[in-house]
């Protein structure tokens, strides 16, 4: 009875409420509200009443306080997704619903126009998606929506997007003939292998490698070596009355092309292990969510050392613990800095750690040891032309180094077949990651004023390495968007710099960036004016926001930025450089602008001509 008369005093009471509700649900209420959406999944973090940015729900990306991305990976999520709560996060610009069990078609994800990336991978969603579904979505950047059940055509409107980087619709039934691509110019990762895609592979295409066609046995044209022409006259030939002779031809096309394709994995997996130094690419193009844990290989003499080695070589970091190792022939980390407090080999050993990617010297591991430090060992097999006694001066050298724009190592582990240089660890990554590595977290902070202070915060870096190294034939040597660290105050910090002395010819051609420098590539000779190159094309990179095809070995891939940005300039197109996240930014296109050009004056690929680095490292710091 009770109950019966208080219902509409309580619809009332919703009635009212609603409306402002909906204006001014906080972020803590929307994701609740979204949550609700789900009938299952790990969202244990997520509790009423605490603010999902300072208590960091699972899976909230947050730049400050403002929520810019939902990376819910492999949370066992299902049921439908509450877009309409969405809408109200207004800094949304990420939403990663990878590996979890969601069904149905496609959520309406395109009501929120302001989304940069859409990771669906491995669920299972199915049906058509409309063929106008991405109109209203121009700032996409990434789409992955490989390993569902989408069938029907790929839309018209994916094909049209023009800020679109990376599209994955591999292993689905998408059906068809491929759309024409608008922009192949910006699409650095495609792939479309494994779905039922026929026809004529559309001219936009024919940059890309075939491979990214595979597994649909019916697609003819470039770039595959299957003449449309000889596909449809085979097909003329064949009445349709001998369906049975085609089906098995086909099956056994099918199996034939499976054994081709297995074969090629089975050999690609063989190269790729004996291939030790990979591109910095592979950093980008690495399944992203997948964590691997790392052994540290540590030889049985040491693994039985008790803990005592750490705590000895916490006191004495001087000389001291070197001599120690050698004379007990145990392997240590040597601290060549101890800024960040002392630790050990154990200490490392005990930390789990993750595979971050393989640069052009070797591979790097996050550690997390107990102690709450995080730091990164990148192990490297090309520093090898010192001996120990060498190699401890020169990394002692660099312990001491101090300045705000510099990373400065804290300890190393020498052994004949590699090295182990240890610093800390910078929670926002490098500047490639932040610039082209954003699966899941979308840096809405990389406005206009922080890639300024990045490109000065650089280039004061450079002049001190510069003053540091002086006697160097080319002091840095190794200055990459990936050799540049983000501090959580987006602060750039140098690292893998001066490696010159520590590194045979041979090696240095392949491992350091300033030899594939123009005059490198020409003459085999580097000079001072090599790091202005580098300089310069981390300059455009940063301003376009693109991934430079010079970082790439092969050459295959990314764009080649210092040819865009010198054809632009002379047609005097220069706002067309600009990255469009920047772009919006108007009372700062003259400092663009003269960023521009002094990346173009940079990398002159005639050094005689490039600007040295006290003129451009002066050009820099008065851009305003
Ligand atoms: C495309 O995706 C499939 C499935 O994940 C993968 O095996 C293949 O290597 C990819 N191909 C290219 C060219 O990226
Ligand atoms: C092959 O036939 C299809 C229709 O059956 C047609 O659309 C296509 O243009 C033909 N391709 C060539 C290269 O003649």
């Amino acid at each position: 009875m009770a109950a019966v008369r208080f219902l509409p005093f309580i619809s009332i009471l919703i009635f009212l409420t609603l409306p402002t509700l909906c204006f001014s649900l906080s972020d803590e209420d929307i994701l609740i509200t979204l949550k609700k959406s789900f009938t299952q999944g790990d969202l244990n973090s997520w509790i009423p009443g605490s603010s999902p940015c300072l208590k960091k729900w699972v899976g909230v990306m947050c730049s400050g306080e403002t929520i810019i991305g939902l990376h819910l990976t492999g949370l066992r999520l299902s049921g439908s997704v509450d877009v309409q709560a969405l809408l109200q996060l207004r800094g949304l610009r990420t939403i990663s619903l990878v590996r979890n069990s969601f069904t149905g078609p496609i959520p309406e994800f395109n009501k929120l126009g302001t989304l940069r990336a859409v990771y669906l991978s491995n669920n299972q969603f199915s049906g058509e998606i409309p063929n106008n579904y991405f109109t209203s979505m121009g700032s996409l950047k990434k789409v992955w929506l490989n390993e569902n059940k989408f069938t029907g055509n790929i839309p018209d409107s994916l094909m049209q997007l023009p800020h679109l980087v990376e599209i994955h619709l591999e292993g689905n039934q998408f059906s068809g003939t491929i759309p024409s691509l608008k922009y192949p110019n910006v699409v650095t990762s495609l792939n479309l292998t494994h779905n039922n895609l026929k026809g004529e592979i559309p001219e936009s295409f024919s940059k890309f490698k075939a491979s990214i066609f595979e597994g649909n046995v019916g697609l003819c044209g470039k770039p595959l070596e299957i003449d449309c022409d000889k596909v449809n006259q085979s097909e003329a030939s064949n009445p349709s009355g001998e369906n049975q002779g085609s089906d098995s031809n086909a099956k056994v096309a099918i199996a034939i092309t499976t054994l081709v394709v297995l074969l090629f994995f089975v050999i690609a997996s063989i190269i790729s292990a004996r291939r030790r130094r990979d591109d910095d690419f592979s950093i980008l193009s690495r399944e992203p969510l997948r964590e691997e844990v790392l052994q540290v290989q540590v030889p049985e003499s040491t693994r039985r050392k008790p803990a005592e080695s750490s705590r000895r070589s916490s006191s004495d970091s001087k000389r001291g613990s070197s001599q120690q190792a050698n004379k007990n022939g145990m392997l240590e980390l040597v601290m060549v800095n101890d800024d960040k407090g002392a630790f050990g080999l154990q200490d490392l050993m005990k930390a789990a750690a993750e595979v971050l990617g393989n640069g052009g010297l070797g591979s790097a591991y996050k550690a997390v040891m107990a102690n709450g430090l995080a730091v990164v060992v990148k192990r490297m097999r090309e520093l090898n032309k010192l001996g120990k006694d060498g190699f401890d001066v020169e990394m002692r050298r660099f312990g001491k180094l101090r300045h705000p724009n510099i990373l400065t190592p804290l300890a190393y582990h020498f052994r004949r077949e590699e090295k182990l240089i240890v610093s800390e660890y910078m929670p926002k990554g490098s500047l490639l990651y932040v610039l082209h590595g954003d699966r899941g977290i979308i840096h809405a902070d990389l406005n206009w004023p922080t890639r300024l202070k990045i490109i000065q915060g650089i280039a004061h870096g450079l002049s001190f390495i510069h003053t540091e190294f002086a006697t160097y034939e080319v002091p840095h040597g190794n200055l990459k968007s990936s050799n540049v660290l983000l501090t959580e105050n987006y602060d750039p910090l140098l690292s893998d710099y001066a490696f010159q002395p520590l590194i045979n010819a041979s090696n240095a051609a392949q491992g350091l960036f300033a030899y594939k420098s123009p005059e490198y590539l020409q003459h085999q000779q580097v000079s001072p004016k090599s790091d202005v190159y580098c300089l310069g094309l981390v300059i455009l990179e940063i301003m376009t926001g693109k991934f430079p095809s010079q970082y790439l070995s092969n050459g295959k891939g990314g764009i080649d930025i210092v040819q865009w940005v010198q054809t632009s300039i002379s047609e005097n197109q220069v706002e067309e450089l600009i990255d469009p996240e920047i772009a919006n930014d108007t009372g700062s296109v003259n400092q663009m602008r003269q960023l521009l050009q002094i990346g173009a004056a940079c990398t002159e690929s005639n050094p005689d001509q490039r600007l040295d680095m006290k003129e451009a490292i002066n050009r820099i710091q008065e851009v305003n």
